[in-house]
């Protein structure tokens, strides 16, 4: 039996929400996700995937805890959906269009990434809001194509430096969330992962305290808003690396990474998902 607390939180100068603690995803394997970018070849996804499945039949207890996920370059995901045969991972993409098919050049649509053998999916990460002028409303479209394909959805938000030195990181987190979520975001649909946008590929990362007080603020918004938000995957993301994956996962409300760098040799991410 879970034992329920509840504690009452303020959300900026917004309403006094009720927070339910005790009920949490920290029971579920934690979700460790690579996002490979624009990273690898065919050999070396190949490769890849060899030493991990050898780890997988070597070290099965790491996946009793941990739920592993690549999300790949459109061009290696039916590569990757042909490797994949112990499931010792699960696909993902990392984009999808906002559209469901038609004369949209150069785009790939969710159904194409279902059909690939995706489950997964990233929207809105910071880079795609930075280079590709990506904002809360195209994010919430290409979420809502997304779950309309049941692809599970990884909605990233995060601050960047000059909003911290601001002081208003909590506000723009808290806008990014409410804005691309869909109404019908739910705990089966949804992934939240925070990755402040100075944390990812720098080689820095918030202190600890900082990482927890967001993801319990993200917590809250998810459950005053949304169905099962207490259920929702919060993931951190931003230099996570396996000498400081055990610190950071351990956090509260911290529910899994998404990786970057570390994720492109077997080795560092498959470590990664050991210290979870
Ligand atoms: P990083 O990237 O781990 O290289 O910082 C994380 C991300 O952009 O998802």
């Amino acid at each position: 039996m879970v034992a329920f607390v509840e504690h009452l939180k303020y959300l900026g100068s917004g309403p006094i929400i009720k927070v339910e603690l005790g009920k949490t995803v920290s029971n579920m394997k934690k979700l460790i996700v690579a996002n490979w970018k624009m990273n690898l070849t065919k050999e070396k996804v190949n490769d890849f995937i060899v030493q991990l499945s050898e780890k997988h039949k070597n070290n099965p207890f790491v996946f009793e805890k941990s739920e592993l996920v690549i999300c790949a370059p459109y061009i290696y995901l039916t590569q990757l959906s042909a490797l994949q045969k112990d499931n010792a991972f699960s696909i993902g993409a990392q984009d999808c269009s906002a559209h469901q098919q038609g004369a949209f050049t150069g785009e790939i649509s969710a159904q194409m990434i279902k059909d690939a053998g995706c489950s997964f999916v990233i929207a809105g990460h910071s880079e795609r809001r930075q280079y590709h002028c990506e904002d809360n409303a195209l994010v919430k479209k290409k979420a809502i194509s997304a779950f309309e394909n049941k692809l599970r959805t990884i909605i990233c938000v995060g601050e960047t430096q000059e909003q911290r030195d601001k002081n208003i990181e909590q506000e723009v987190v808290e806008r990014q969330i409410r804005k691309s979520l869909p109404e019908n975001a739910h705990a089966g649909n949804v992934i939240i992962a925070y990755e402040p946008v100075w944390a990812i590929g720098t080689g820095k990362t918030p202190a600890p305290s900082d990482v927890e007080k967001m993801h319990n603020l993200i917590r809250s918004i998810l459950t005053e808003h949304y169905d099962n938000g207490f259920d929702i995957a919060i993931l951190y993301g931003g230099s996570m690396k396996p000498d400081n994956a055990a610190e950071l996962l351990s956090i509260n409300n911290v529910n899994g990474g998404l990786i970057g760098g570390a994720s492109l040799e077997a080795e560092k991410f498959f470590a990664i998902a050991q210290k979870a």
